[in-house]
């Protein structure tokens, strides 16, 4: 099949994209397909082996890299293919602006469509939903900066006391995110989360585990627990070996484990996801799993959670990605509207 896997893009996570997608498309070729790497923010096409050379260049030179969606509609590989694989994080590859531009070209994609996308990435939207479900989540209060009111004491007092989290709304990878002790700390936590995004999330602390669940088409996998070295699960500890450790299936008796995937399960259709999805829990002292958010454009690189879950049911990488493939397939076959216009942009 001609796969054209969607990499790189402007966002902060442009690194790990890149990484992502490597792996991707080479399990993809692995598997007898005939995959191109593209690169929307510059419409480039990256060549076998040279995705990882594009993940190295300096934070400078990936901060110029412009957003350019007339690039990706007008490249000739687009038009072709009869499948997009999203390897993109963050930003416009997961926040559904993509989505939304490949809906107009009328384009089979992997995962998660525009709006549910949109909503994953908001983390309000995200827990509005998931109290509507019944989904525990941690007490939260949202700041925006148009409306210029910043997090104080009593805030910090309604949602039970310190300590707090501070982090941008709609940004991944533990970008801006603080933990705040006391109330000296919160007006710079705030601050530096605004500088990644113009709504700002404050969160009641849960101690306790981190664990991560994937879910793939239907079915949660075996649940992934992460144990920083550092304590933060942080930027460095998710993408430096060596900094976390990780079990799969997580160390919890049979009646938690399904409690956690299904509430996974109901995050996900509580969102809409598609495909594939990441949910993210804090499991508490007191034995509550509190639902962070679901990532919908999990990292996949060979070393990441999702293939690590997915290992542990004797799902190769491969078959991973075979399976993504063959999900967004059957899905669009199932939702193709045989009146519909066809649009061809692409
Ligand atoms: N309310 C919270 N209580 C405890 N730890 C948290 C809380 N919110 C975030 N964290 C920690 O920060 C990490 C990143 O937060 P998360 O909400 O998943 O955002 P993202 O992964 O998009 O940056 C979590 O995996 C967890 O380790
Ligand atoms: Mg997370």
């Amino acid at each position: 099949m001609n796969i054209v896997v969607l990499l790189g893009g402007s966002s902060a996570e442009r690194p790990i994209s890149l990484r992502t997608g490597a792996g991707i498309a080479r399990a993809l070729r692995a598997r007898g397909h005939d995959v191109t790497a593209l690169d929307p923010a510059t419409g480039a096409v990256l060549l076998p082996g040279t995705e990882e050379t594009q993940a190295a260049l300096p934070a400078g030179e990936v901060a110029l890299v412009p957003r350019n969606s007339t690039a990706l509609l007008s490249a000739g590989s687009l038009r072709d293919a009869e499948l997009v694989f999203l390897a993109l994080h963050g930003g416009a590859g997961e926040d559904g602006t993509i989505q939304a531009l490949l809906d107009l070209a009328g384009k089979t994609y992997t995962g998660s469509g525009m709006l549910s996308s949109a909503m994953a990435m908001d983390k309000a939207v995200s827990k509005k939903l998931f109290e509507h479900a019944g989904i525990p989540t941690p007490a939260w209060r949202l700041y925006r900066r148009r409306e210029g009111k910043a997090p104080d004491d009593a805030m910090a007092r309604a949602l039970g006391g310190y300590p707090l989290v501070v982090k941008p709304n709609d940004e991944g990878s533990t970008f801006g995110l603080s933990i705040v002790e006391n109330a000296e700390a919160l007006q710079p936590a705030y601050e530096e989360a605004l500088r990644y995004s113009n709504q700002v999330l404050v969160e009641a602390f849960i101690p306790g585990r981190e664990l991560t669940v994937a879910v793939l088409g239907e079915q949660a996998l075996p649940i992934v627990e992460i144990r920083p070295k550092g304590g933060l699960y942080d930027y460095e500890s998710k993408y430096t070996a060596g900094r976390s450790e990780y079990f799969c299936p997580a160390d919890l008796d049979a009646a938690k484990t399904s409690e956690v995937q299904e509430l996974s399960l109901r995050a996900c259709r509580a969102l809409d996801t598609a495909d594939i999805a990441r949910v993210d829990f804090r499991l508490a002292p007191d034995g509550t799993p509190y639902c962070l958010e679901v990532n919908t454009i999990p990292g996949m690189t060979p070393t990441s959670l999702v293939p690590m879950a997915a290992k542990a049911v004797g799902l190769s990488f491969e078959d991973v990605c075979e399976r993504v493939a063959a999900l967004a397939l059957e899905r669009a076959a199932k939702e193709r509207r045989p009146d519909a216009p066809r649009n061809e942009l692409a």
